[in-house]
């Protein structure tokens, strides 16, 4: 029999596939669903900054004030408010899926800095999260602000938030920092408990008919996942911390790709939205068959037996193939 479970933030789950945060885990149904067709864990959406900044704020408003300041100031998002409903009905949608499901339920804050708000991730674990992840979402804009404090405030921050908690936490990462195998280990030196590698940004578009700044979800498709299988594969064996795949995975091949270069589990989110809840059975069912195949007996005994330390020419997720790469290239255009 093969063993699909896998051991990620200290919890053992059934199987290494995790549905990301989505709108597919905001809803009861598909997450019955997912834990039906066999998912090791889900990510609730995130709970974002803004909105707890927000709710600090009506309340210093109406203890001052006294006027109903929290449905003024509420306006300003509404978006946000329509993605996740807002901090309380996020507890206990928390509360209410811990209940329903069989797997373990990780929540999600995004956040950038330090604030009042960080205390919501001790209000996540009393509602029995089983871990938090924070999703750092963050576009370093500004011209005065250098790369070194961008990462020292995330370090702050990832400090403040595993002192609130006893429960793991584990840190969703952009790709954009420049030296990535350091900043993983400085993440886990400051409590981080595990990385997931990598958030997707959505990059801007330009409405050439209103001359507009337009924001457009894009799916994801299999070639992306060759960002986070570099990186996890240079991080495995560096850190002690878990390491999750998110981005590009999509089908049981390429969850065994990320698993071979050593992560822990890989989360789907694309993947789910375009195919519904029930395709983590088929993602599991191709993984097997795979492991099968190439007899693999565990995910424990397949994972990072292809990471950078693992290779014989560990230089082949660096820089070494990058001309290589380039000559292969060919074009019919091309003599
Ligand atoms: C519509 C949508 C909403 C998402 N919301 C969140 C979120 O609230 N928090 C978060 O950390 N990631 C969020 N993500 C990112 C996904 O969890 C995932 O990391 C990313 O889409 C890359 O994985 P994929 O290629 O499987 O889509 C969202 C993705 C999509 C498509």
């Amino acid at each position: 029999m093969t063993d699909l479970s896998s051991r990620y933030l200290g919890l053992t789950l059934r199987a290494p596939v995790v549905a990301s945060a989505s709108p597919m885990t905001k809803d009861d149904r598909a997450l019955r669903a997912l834990d039906d067709a066999g998912v090791g864990a889900v990510v609730l959406p995130s709970l974002f900054e803004e909105q707890l900044e927000l709710e600090e704020l009506a309340i210093d408003n109406m203890l001052q004030t006294g006027a109903d300041a929290f449905a003024e100031a509420q306006t300003f998002f509404p978006e946000l408010d329509d993605y996740n409903t807002g901090p309380d009905r996020y507890l206990t949608h928390l509360e209410q899926t811990k209940d329903a499901l069989s797997v373990p339920v990780i929540a999600s804050l995004n956040g950038v800095s330090l604030g009042g708000w960080l205390r919501y991730a001790h209000l996540l674990e009393q509602a029995g999260a089983d871990a938090i992840e924070l999703n750092v979402y963050r576009v370093a804009a500004h011209p005065e602000v250098s790369g070194a404090a961008v990462e020292q405030e995330t370090l702050e921050l990832v400090a403040a938030v595993s002192g609130a908690v006893g429960v793991p936490v584990a840190v969703k990462l952009s790709p954009y920092f420049s030296s990535l195998a350091n900043f993983g280990c400085l993440l886990e030196d400051v409590g981080a408990n595990g990385l997931v590698l990598f958030n997707r940004f959505y990059q801007p578009d330009l409405d050439l008919e209103r001359l507009e700044v337009a924001p457009r979800v894009a799916l994801s498709t299999s070639e992306e996942l060759r960002l986070p299988l570099r990186w996890i594969g240079v991080l495995h064996g560096h850190v002690d911390a878990s390491l999750a795949a998110t981005t590009g995975i999509h089908t049981g091949y390429d969850a065994a790709k990320l698993l071979l270069a050593g992560a822990d589990v890989v989360m789907l989110a694309s993947a789910l939205l375009r195919n519904g809840p029930e395709h983590v059975g088929r993602v599991e069912a191709t993984l097997l068959e795979w492991m099968a195949t190439h007899e693999y007996e565990s995910v424990g005994q397949l994972r990072g037996s292809v990471s950078q330390r693992a290779v014989p020419d560990p230089s082949a997720y660096l820089r070494a193939n990058y001309l290589q790469t380039l000559a292969s290239y060919s074009s019919p255009f091309l003599a």
